[in-house]
């Protein structure tokens, strides 16, 4: 941290993982602004406890933030995007969403200065093993990339422009959340038809190594993040179309997605919850 510039960056907004990197930023020593008007309870929570300055309204936040970090669902990505450009921001924007490259293009479009992001893993913790990566890709990476100063976030510039680090997420998200959608919804196939102890058993015999059962019941999670990856699915499974790849794939894990959005409210939700909803 000691002789790095102080840099106002606007983080839109604090979520579970845009709050964790907003306090990272904190910590390397730069001023973070959030928006929190109109913001739920839960996200100013999660703003001050990382120690984000609220200046209201997107206006301020554009006006005195010398770079925009989008940490938002994937299917705001564009609106968020929309309402900085609209409030006159001229630094560095960077989208770090699970979008598509055509959608960070889109986006690049908006803005003089822009750099294209995507995370993996999750909110990024010290001590982690393995750290959550921050990809960045197009010109002005590297100065992103210095903005950052923290061991739980292993910061990857991209050789690559606009694109390679969205595409990359879309790659990496196209297997794990594909497939999680695929087990949950086989098992549900597998309990319609009377054979669902059978079929866990068989997943755990032939392939232990691949964890399908336990991937098939994380009712917490999936409950809580269906919502938000059933957007992120449609931006994989247009990525797909763009090169004339079968897309259904991924549009029907958004599907699976879909039906369990419902359950984002649940307290305590089990994999019968789960299955229930894949299966009414
Ligand atoms: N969490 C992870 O483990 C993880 C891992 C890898 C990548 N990511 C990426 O990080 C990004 C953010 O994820 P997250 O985990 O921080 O999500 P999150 O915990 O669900 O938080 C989303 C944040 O965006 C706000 N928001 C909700 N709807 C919005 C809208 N329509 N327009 C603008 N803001 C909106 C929410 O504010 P209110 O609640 O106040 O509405 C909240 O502060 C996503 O692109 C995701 O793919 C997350």
């Amino acid at each position: 941290m000691a002789g790095m510039d102080t840099t106002v960056i606007g983080l839109v907004n604090p979520g579970a993982m845009g709050a964790t990197v907003g306090g990272l930023l904190v910590g390397a020593g730069h001023r973070v602004v959030w928006a929190g008007r109109d913001r739920s309870e839960a996200t100013r929570r999660r703003a001050d406890a990382a120690g984000l300055d609220d200046v209201s309204t997107i206006d301020v936040l554009a006006d005195r933030a010398a770079v925009v970090l989008s940490l938002c669902p994937p299917s705001a990505a564009m609106d968020v995007a929309d309402a900085v450009a609209a409030a006159g921001f001229d630094g560095t924007y960077v989208d770090a969403n699970a979008v598509r490259p055509a959608t960070a293009r889109a986006i690049a479009e908006r803005f003089a200065t822009f750099v294209d992001g995507s995370v993996v893993g999750g909110p990024p913790e010290s001590g982690d093993e393995t750290p959550t990566r921050l990809y960045l890709s197009g010109a002005g990476a590297d100065h992103v990339a210095a903005l950052f100063d923290d061991d739980a976030l292993e910061v990857v510039a991209l050789d690559g422009p606009v694109g390679a680090a969205s595409a990359l997420k879309m790659g990496f998200a196209g297997w794990t959340k594909g497939t999680a959608a695929l087990a949950v919804a086989l098992r549900a196939m597998a309990r319609a038809e009377g054979v669902e102890g059978e079929v866990l058993a068989e997943w755990d015999r032939s392939l232990p190594g691949m964890r399908v059962t336990e991937r098939s019941g994380r009712a917490g999670a999936l409950a809580a993040k269906a919502w938000r990856f059933a957007g992120e699915l449609d931006e994989i499974a247009a990525t797909m179309a763009t090169h004339d790849l079968p897309d259904g794939f991924h549009h029907a894990a958004a599907e699976v997605y879909r039906s369990l959005a419902p359950l984002r409210d649940h307290p305590d939700p089990d994999v019968d919850d789960l299955l229930d909803h894949l299966l009414d």
